[in-house]
């Protein structure tokens, strides 16, 4: 049983409850169920990351939060998996001719190692946003969504990636939050989220959604403070290395004002 259960139960029982409930676990016949050492995250750490790459994906919402995460690769087992329709190089190219008028040729490609139909075991699947969000044909990444949504430790949604996860329903009922320069055309994709501003991410249960593009990279150096043994010494190593200074404050969100967009939740 995870740690986090057996402290969930723990509030619910009477102390002498308790008592004998960890009594009983630390008996060699549910011998299994000792977590193991001093360690109370290592055990429970995501290690299979996932990321979506739609047509027409934001650079830095995948290559921001995979820097940090590589990062921390480095100093605990991680495993990736980029995830698209086929296994053809994903192109952050816009969808249709007509949103490229200025017909550049700037448009970089990533080789997906997973189609969704592979559907490989992940533990967090991250989905990013850019113009790929807008676009009118996300049926098989939408499909796909609502398939492995259950499975997921998390959740993980970059800049307008919430809208998204928004259109597959998996944001129904949860504090979110998504590009503030984007607000009025995202919150529309789903109106049952309990959308956030200010902020700079927003962390519910097994959902954590970033504001604008950069904020992913804060939300992925808070997340691995919080899930990983060590994590906030390799969070601020990696952070000296990236020179980046962390927003460590979620409600540090200069864009909400910026882009008139009101408080709420
Ligand atoms: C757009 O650019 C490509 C080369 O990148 C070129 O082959 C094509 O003719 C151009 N199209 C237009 C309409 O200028
Ligand atoms: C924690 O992480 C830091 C930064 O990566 C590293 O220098 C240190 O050795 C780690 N400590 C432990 C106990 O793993």
């Amino acid at each position: 049983m995870a740690p986090r259960s057996i402290l969930f139960l723990h509030r619910k029982f009477s102390v002498a409850s308790a008592l004998l409930f960890s009594l009983s676990l630390i008996s060699p016949a549910v011998g299994g169920a000792i977590p193991p050492r001093s360690d109370s995250k290592s055990c429970n750490s995501p290690r299979r990351f996932g990321f979506l790459l739609p047509r027409s994906f934001s650079v830095l919402d995948v290559f921001g939060p995979l820097e940090v995460l590589q990062a921390l690769s480095r100093q605990t087992h991680l495993e990736l998996a980029l995830l698209s329709r086929t296994l053809d190089p994903a192109s952050t190219a816009p969808v249709a001719a007509g949103m490229n008028k200025f017909n550049s040729s700037f448009y970089p490609t990533v080789v997906p190692t997973y189609t969704y139909a592979d559907d490989p075991p992940i533990d967090v699947l991250v989905i990013p946003g850019g113009a790929a969000a807008r676009s009118p044909d996300l049926g098989p990444e939408i499909d796909y969504i609502k398939k492995v949504f259950p499975k997921l430790q998390y959740l993980i949604t970059i800049c307008t990636g919430a809208g998204i996860a928004a259109q597959a329903g998996v944001l129904d009922g949860h504090r979110a939050t998504t590009n503030k320069a984007a607000w009025a055309s995202m919150t529309a994709m789903g109106p049952e989220v309990k959308w956030v501003s200010p902020a700079r991410w927003v962390e519910d249960g097994k959902v954590w959604t970033s504001s604008g593009v950069t904020a992913g990279i804060d939300l992925a150096f808070e997340f691995i403070k919080q899930k990983y043994e060590n994590g906030t010494a390799i969070a601020e190593s990696a952070a000296g290395s990236l020179e980046h200074t962390i927003i460590t404050d979620w409600r540090d969100d200069p864009w909400s004002a910026r882009f008139n967009v009101p408080v709420s939740n």
